[in-house]
């Protein structure tokens, strides 16, 4: 008998397919030559696998689809509304909750009432939209990641824990400059670490002495409440949703995009305690994103949310969520691919430096390896590395590169069964196996920002 926590299998069954596209290695070639060697200018009709991201890629479940049907597409006040309004503040335990139509929306309205020019916002990790969002209004975003967060090799329960003595710091020396403090749960940019319930506690605690809101961010909030419970001393007999319930107790404010943990393709939220900042969001928010009540959303669309959020705190759900990352995670290390210890709560970061290590920075070996992977399988990974953050130091002119080159492979929620997992793994294995041969990549077109979602690239011969 299988223990029922930890089912050796995916918890749910099929009951509408899409097919997944198959190609040969020469259409693979050809597609990445015309795509310039980025993979974010493929079409998905050419990708087999993809891994690309999480983020509103899930599947949703026939309970999900059955609520589509009765959405309340009324403008003002419609019931479906008042469905989503009802498990937000169950789940989160704060009363006011403003729909967006995606989280950088509840990013943007939140920072433009709350940030100002030369303010400064810490957070765990900012994630990249969090990030621009605060640098547009002139505010200075702060990463404050614990020490463990950039070993690779590191095993550790809790990397993406806050450094506490630096927000401490932070919030000293920079007193009525800082609107709010962040935390990012999990902490995707670290790798999608979870952060432990005392370290929220702990920043919640600093905060509050020092009258600073703090707010999470909290796309992946479900897969941190899994880690707590799993992890964490104390935490094994209660629910994720108790668990939810004791994270979001820390917290004044909250903003998600729901195409995580929420499995939905569109929608996200604001959600906090204060009626003073809710009119002042709600006032931004009319002229930018909708009415109160929908948010830039259709009805429907907040039945999904409503039902997913509900669907993401379940035990069985997310125990083999967990339990398929940690299997890709399993299986890549056993066939000697060196990927980022321990794995996250929705992707496997794979090692692009440790894999090709003659491969020095300014050769992309994150491009290199993740443009091999899509050729060898089909499967599109996304780099995170040297592409997207090197950058020349605005004093020397010298390129500051990265402390890794990674590649995330974020794994769709209920989507890829393990047989795929053992595709990508076996893929990843044979790239592995010619890695001395793999060559560098550089720029042929680099875009001023954000480089990799438009950059082409060339081989270095
Ligand atoms: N916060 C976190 C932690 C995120 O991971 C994302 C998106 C956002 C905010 C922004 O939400 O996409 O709904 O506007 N992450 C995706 C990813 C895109 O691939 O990691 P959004």
């Amino acid at each position: 008998m299988h223990d029922r926590q930890w089912p050796a299998f995916e918890p749910y069954k099929t009951k509408v397919v899409e097919k997944i596209p198959l190609t040969t290695g020469s259409q693979r070639r050809a597609a990445a030559e015309r795509a310039k060697y980025n993979l974010f200018l493929l079409r998905a009709s050419e990708v087999t696998i993809d891994l690309l991201t999480d983020s509103g890629t899930a599947a949703m479940s026939d309970r999900q689809w059955s609520r589509i049907m009765v959405g309340d597409e009324s403008y003002a006040g419609a019931e479906s509304f008042h469905r989503f309004d009802k498990v937000v503040r169950e789940i989160t335990g704060m009363e006011h909750v403003l729909p967006c139509h995606q989280g950088r929306a509840a990013e943007s309205l939140l920072f433009s009432v709350m940030v100002n020019r030369g303010d400064v916002v810490p957070n765990n990790t900012h994630f990249d939209t969090t990030e621009a969002n605060i640098a547009v209004r002139g505010g200075v975003p702060l990463n404050a990641p614990c020490g463990l967060a950039h070993d690779p090799a590191i095993d550790a329960p809790f990397k993406g824990d806050m450094d506490l003595a630096r927000l401490e710091q932070v919030l000293t020396e920079q007193a009525g400059r800082v609107p709010l403090v962040l935390m990012t749960v999990t902490n995707n940019s670290v790798g999608g670490q979870p952060v432990s319930m005392a370290n929220l506690r702990g920043a919640a605690a600093i905060c509050k002495a020092h009258k600073v809101p703090f707010f999470l961010d909290c796309a992946r909030y479900a897969e941190n409440c899994w880690f707590i419970k799993h992890r964490e001393p104390g935490y094994l007999k209660k629910s994720l949703r108790e668990i939810a319930h004791e994270m979001f107790g820390c917290a004044d404010g909250a903003l998600m995009s729901a195409k995580k943990d929420a499995f939905v393709n569109i929608g996200g939220f604001l959600a906090m305690r204060d009626a003073d900042l809710r009119a002042r969001v709600a006032a931004q928010m009319i002229l930018v994103e909708g009415y109160v009540t929908y948010g830039g959303l259709a009805g429907r669309d907040l039945e999904a949310i409503a039902e997913g959020l509900g669907e993401g705190l379940d035990e069985d759900y997310m125990t083999g969520r967990i339990r398929q990352v940690a299997l890709l995670h399993r299986r890549m290390t056993e066939l000697g691919v060196p990927c980022l210890n321990p794995p996250g709560g929705h992707a496997v970061f794979i090692d692009a430096r440790g894999m090709v290590p003659r491969l020095p920075q300014s050769q992309l070996p994150g491009q290199a390896v993740s443009v091999e992977l899509y050729l060898e399988g089909g499967i599109r990974g996304c780099e995170i590395g040297s592409v997207m953050f090197a950058h020349p130091d605005p004093q020397t002119g010298q390129m500051v590169y990265p402390d890794l080159d990674l590649i995330r492979l974020a794994i769709p929620r209920r989507v890829y069964s393990d047989n795929h997992m053992e595709h990508v793994a076996q893929s990843a294995a044979a790239v592995m196996a010619r890695a001395d041969r793999i060559a560098g990549m550089r720029f042929a077109y680099e875009p001023p920002r954000l480089k990799h979602f438009l950059a082409h690239f060339e081989w270095v011969k």
